[in-house]
């Protein structure tokens, strides 16, 4: 019989596979990598900075030097960036086994990608939503696929606002609250993209997950801040180690047993901590409303839209 606890042991081989892990030089992203990497996939770490990315490949491979981790640019805060990710990526695969669309930023203040959008709104959803609509031709041509988007408990405090979905000029904006948005936004794409690939009976998954609270470099843009310095040090000794806050989204994205529209996050104390099970998101997260407005709304703004198949 399996034991209730679910560790990375329980991974099969991946050998064979491909992984994209946004965001994957840094906290949970380049714990994920290097998860996927010693399981035997071919894992692509795509990242903005690519000596960052260059340096994480680097630390997987030292430790295991069987490990295929490749390294590609990708700027979530740029369209063109998002393209030209997708056209190299397109040249060299043939298939996508797993897009982990992880990289986020979090409660930064107010500003705008190059594409104009309000920044955490653009990084943490709009980028990622245009990510996978260029690869859905290669993710629905790999059977038994799956997109795992990660979210954040924070999505409880964010609403919807499609008559000022992005603050604008600022209007209403405090960061927490736009974070909030962007995090409610990653479970609403991950909802409704199960739903397109149901309808269009795509043999692919999608799946939310998230970590609960985990010391990464996420609030590195406070780390002046004097608050931060007090509270950090405590934070650190009770909040969970990168490895452990990475274990939903490595379930989400690997565990076999996983279906279309679940959620993985730790299950103890609020979702904060625990082993990484299967949990339920906001009631506003399954709103189909909602999730059917910020699809139409997000192909319009980036202009990728998904064909019906
Ligand atoms: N840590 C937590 O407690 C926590 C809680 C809830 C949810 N999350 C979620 O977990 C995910 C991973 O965050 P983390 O905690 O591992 O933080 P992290 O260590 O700061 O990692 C974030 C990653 O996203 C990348 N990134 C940011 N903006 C990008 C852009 N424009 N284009 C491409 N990549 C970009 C970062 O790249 P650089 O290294 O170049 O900055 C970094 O690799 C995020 O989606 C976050 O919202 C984290």
């Amino acid at each position: 019989m399996k034991s209730k606890k679910w560790t990375i042991d329980r991974i099969p081989d991946l050998t064979g596979k491909i992984i994209v892990v946004t965001g994957g030089n840094s906290g949970l992203g380049f714990e994920s990598a290097k998860t996927f990497a010693n399981k035997g996939a071919e894992t692509i770490i795509a990242c903005r900075t690519i000596s960052k990315g260059k340096t994480a490949g680097e630390k997987i491979t030292s430790i295991n030097p069987k490990a295929t981790v490749k390294v590609m640019e990708l700027d979530l805060t740029d369209l063109n960036s998002v393209k030209n990710f997708v056209s190299v990526f397109k040249k060299d695969h043939k298939k996508l086994d797993v897009l982990l669309n992880n990289a986020g930023i979090m409660t930064t203040p107010y500003s705008l990608t190059k594409d104009g959008f309000e920044n955490q709104f653009g990084t943490n959803h709009l980028g990622h939503f245009a990510l996978t609509g260029l690869l859905m031709d290669i993710i629905s041509g790999t059977p038994g696929s799956r997109i795992v988007n990660v979210s954040s408990m924070a999505h409880l405090g964010g609403k919807m606002d499609f008559g000022n979905l992005q603050f604008e000029n600022g209007k209403g904006y405090t960061p927490m609250k736009s974070y909030g948005r962007s995090k409610l936004a990653n479970l609403l794409f991950t909802y409704e993209l199960q739903r397109y690939f149901e309808k269009n009976r795509i043999n692919s998954i999608s799946v939310a997950a998230h970590p609960g609270v985990a010391s990464t470099n996420l609030a590195h843009h406070i780390e002046h801040k004097l608050l931060h310095k007090i509270i950090r040090p405590v934070a650190d000794m009770v909040i969970k180690s990168p490895e452990s806050g990475a274990l939903p989204q490595i379930r989400a994205a690997a565990d076999p047993d996983v279906k279309g529209g679940d959620c993985y996050g730790p299950g103890k104390i609020f979702q904060m901590i625990g082993q990484p099970v299967l949990v339920k998101s906001s009631e506003a997260s399954y709103n189909i409303e909602d999730a059917k407005n910020l699809w139409s709304k997000s192909e319009e703004l980036t202009g990728v839209f998904y064909k019906n198949q």
